[in-house]
């Protein structure tokens, strides 16, 4: 990244074909997945960036949330760079680095915002009131909304990732099936492993070998995990009185929730583009670079932290 926002390269890369096998992702298997691609992505990116080492100001690099075997693949190439390159080093927070992407555009978001961070693991309601400095508000109680969308998929045979799949296989239908939202009134919390278990239920007590009733079942899954963040999240940042709502993670890239959100809420609503929702190097970039704004640098004692939190 050169500036606060102009991407030179993003590479990524996926582990998806890999772990599609086995439904799901293996901790041993993406571990040594990073190590054997870790140095070959680093080197395209630099070649796309048409950058060399000379050029680079700062390392940034994930500490957690995450896997420990793939965070520290991570976090040992980025101290080597640093070592070998005399440059500064920032350990990032993956959920900080999503929020970021909400920065890699021209207009800036406006302090206070609430942020809502939809991924694999999280789904977290966070007041923002400057930089660094973070409320959570509201978690998941059980399944984060990206594991919903994976295991309903599973449920209804639609493969891993189940989010996009859910997403495509619910593009044309209407959401006939009433499932359950848990509104968990007076919280800012979230709740979607009852919704999965109705899924559950729905698919075992029905036929299920017509495709057409399989896109109904998803998209009325989609719905119903759509009206739940939406509503809540517009409530929150009304009763709050933000100046905009950030949505961000992997589940932010689905057009029915940013449509959603686009075409109900009162409150300015700041998307980042889909490729820029799911895991990408530019968040965490992005990140760093308010870090290192701050003077936020971090030694090379840094280690990786898989269960870290925001806020
Ligand atoms: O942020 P992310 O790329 O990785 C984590 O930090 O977890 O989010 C991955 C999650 C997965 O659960 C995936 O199924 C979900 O985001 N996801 C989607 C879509 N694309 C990815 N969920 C719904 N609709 C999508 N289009
Ligand atoms: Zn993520």
């Amino acid at each position: 990244m050169e500036d606060a926002d102009s991407i030179l390269s993003n590479i990524v890369a996926s582990q998806v074909d890999i772990h599609s096998r086995y439904g799901g992702i293996v901790p041993e298997v993406a571990s040594r997945q990073h190590l054997i691609t870790i140095l070959p992505v680093l080197e395209s990116a630099m070649s796309a960036a048409r950058a060399d080492w000379k050029d680079i100001s700062a390392v940034a690099v994930t500490i957690g949330p995450g896997l420990a075997g793939s965070l520290l693949v991570g976090v040992n190439v980025a101290k080597s760079i640093a070592l070998a390159h005399r440059l500064p080093l920032m350990g990032v927070n993956h959920l900080e680095a999503h929020i970021y992407a909400n920065w890699l555009s021209k207009d800036k978001p406006a302090f206070p915002c609430l942020c809502l961070i939809v991924s694999g693991g999280h789904s977290d309601l966070v007041l923002m009131d400057g930089h660094g400095q973070f409320k959570k508000l509201g978690r998941t109680r059980d399944d984060a909304a990206g594991e919903a969308f994976d295991k309903a998929a599973r449920i209804l045979g639609l493969g891993y990732p189940g989010g996009p799949a859910m997403e495509k296989a619910a593009a044309d239908s209407e959401p006939s099936f009433p499932l359950p939202r848990a509104w968990l009134k007076g919280t800012d919390d979230f709740s979607f492993s009852g919704l999965k278990t109705a899924v559950l239920h729905l698919v075992r007590d029905n036929d299920f070998s017509d495709p057409v009733r399989v896109a109904e079942a998803a998209s009325s899954f989609q719905q119903a995990v759509v009206d739940v963040l939406t509503t809540k999240t517009i409530q929150a940042a009304e009763r709050l009185g933000v100046n905009q709502i950030l949505l961000c993670g992997g589940v932010a890239s689905n057009t029915a929730l940013r449509d959603s959100f686009n075409g109900s809420s009162p409150v300015p609503v700041k998307i980042p583009a889909p490729g820029l929702c799911t895991d990408n190097a530019a968040m965490v970039a992005a990140c760093g670079y308010y870090h290192f704004q701050q003077g936020k640098v971090d030694g090379l004692d840094i280690d990786v932290v898989p269960s870290l939190s925001l806020g």
